[in-house]
């Protein structure tokens, strides 16, 4: 089975973020369970898909690094290595805002326009898992108006495209062993918004802090080097070579306005996992130190996982033993 997992999937109007551990690592049944339900999920993704096929529907599975040492042992005999940059979440602390790592073996990062479909996969999903797993995260997110967060600006906007993208994305053959070409690393996190302390805010102040104007989503100088930087600006990424280093970013909205919950969930795929570790750093401990990003002052992470997305071959031999 030759079928890349769908990183570059279209944004689309819902999402699933599904976060799962494994509920009893030290049975090889309940790991066998796992194994067979990764190796289905392509047949899984055609019997939900074909429903409506202009549901912009997809799937990626991520695996973690405690779980990939569970899944594909190192004495298995498909000789799948593991990549070179998978490790558990690093948690970031800054001065004043924390990154936390928490629980998390499997991310499905479930894509269609219809939540109905993004419904039915998850379900159908769950139940072939069974008790093989239990359920750490369940965030449904949905698009707002022009792809906005719920802070009210358009996110999503600097994403690599075209040629861009796949180069930032997936592991290429200079990278890493063969067998994890196509592949990619991804970091979740959920946000939780303050907002009655965000709206006190001018839109002159939400702008400075974003890097962009609110209403047309024009990019904003950076400040003078030394100065408390805009997101925008600490999340960029440039190597020793000045080379700058994009990911791609699926950010969902999610909430209820009757239990006061506003949310953001962040989701980052890229090539390289060091690069999204850099803007976490940037972010939450500051370019200076200290002069951290000003949207965790209106924003508090409350997960945080890494995953690897591998190339959707990998799924299909985790089956065969
Ligand atoms: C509360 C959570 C977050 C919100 C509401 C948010 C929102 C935004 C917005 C509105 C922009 C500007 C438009 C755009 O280019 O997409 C942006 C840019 C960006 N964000 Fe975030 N973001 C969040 C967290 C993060 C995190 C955790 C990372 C990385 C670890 C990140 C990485 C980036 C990057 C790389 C850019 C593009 C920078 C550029 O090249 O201009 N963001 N974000
Ligand atoms: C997909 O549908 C076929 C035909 O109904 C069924 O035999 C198969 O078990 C389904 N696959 C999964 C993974 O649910
Ligand atoms: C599916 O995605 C394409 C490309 O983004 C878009 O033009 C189309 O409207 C989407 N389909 C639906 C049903 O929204």
């Amino acid at each position: 089975m030759n079928v890349p997992q769908p990183v570059q999937a279209p944004l689309t109007k819902s999402a699933t973020f599904l976060v799962l551990t494994i509920a009893n690592p030290s049975s090889p049944s309940s790991l066998k369970t796992i194994r067979s339900a990764l190796a289905s999920i392509h047949d899984l993704s055609k019997n939900v898909s074909i429903r409506d096929l202009n549901s912009n529907f997809s799937v990626t599975v991520g695996i973690g690094s405690a779980a990939w040492d569970l899944l594909i042992p190192p004495s298995s005999s498909s000789h799948l290595p593991k990549p070179s940059e998978l490790h558990p979440f690093r948690p970031v602390h800054g001065q004043r805002h924390s990154a936390p790592a928490t629980p998390g073996d499997l991310l499905f990062h479930i894509r269609s326009d219809r939540r109905d479909i993004c419904f039915e996969f998850e379900s159908q999903l769950l139940r072939l898992l069974g008790a093989s797993v239990t359920v750490e995260d369940d965030t449904q997110g949905f698009r707002y108006f022009d792809a906005r967060d719920l802070l009210g600006f358009v996110d999503g906007t600097a994403n690599p495209s075209a040629a861009a993208l796949p180069e930032a994305v997936l592991i290429a053959e200079q990278d890493d062993h063969k067998a994890c070409v196509g592949g990619s690393y991804v970091v979740v996190q959920k946000y939780i918004h303050d907002m009655p302390s965000w709206r006190a805010l001018s839109t002159s102040d939400q702008e400075a802090i974003i890097g962009r104007t609110k209403a047309d989503n024009v990019e904003l100088d950076d400040q003078a080097p030394g100065a408390q930087q805009p997101h925008k600006t600490l999340a960029t990424i440039e190597d020793e070579h000045g080379n700058e280093h994009g990911i791609l970013r699926d950010n969902m909205p999610f909430g209820s306005p009757g239990s006061g919950v506003f949310g953001t969930y962040f989701i980052g795929y890229s090539r390289r996992l060091w690069v999204v570790e850099k803007m976490l750093e940037r972010m939450f401990v500051g370019d200076p130190p200290g002069k951290h990003d000003r949207i965790l002052d209106f924003s508090t992470a409350v997960t945080g996982g890494t995953f690897y997305v591998p190339p959707g071959w990998v799924l299909g031999e985790l089956d065969e033993d």
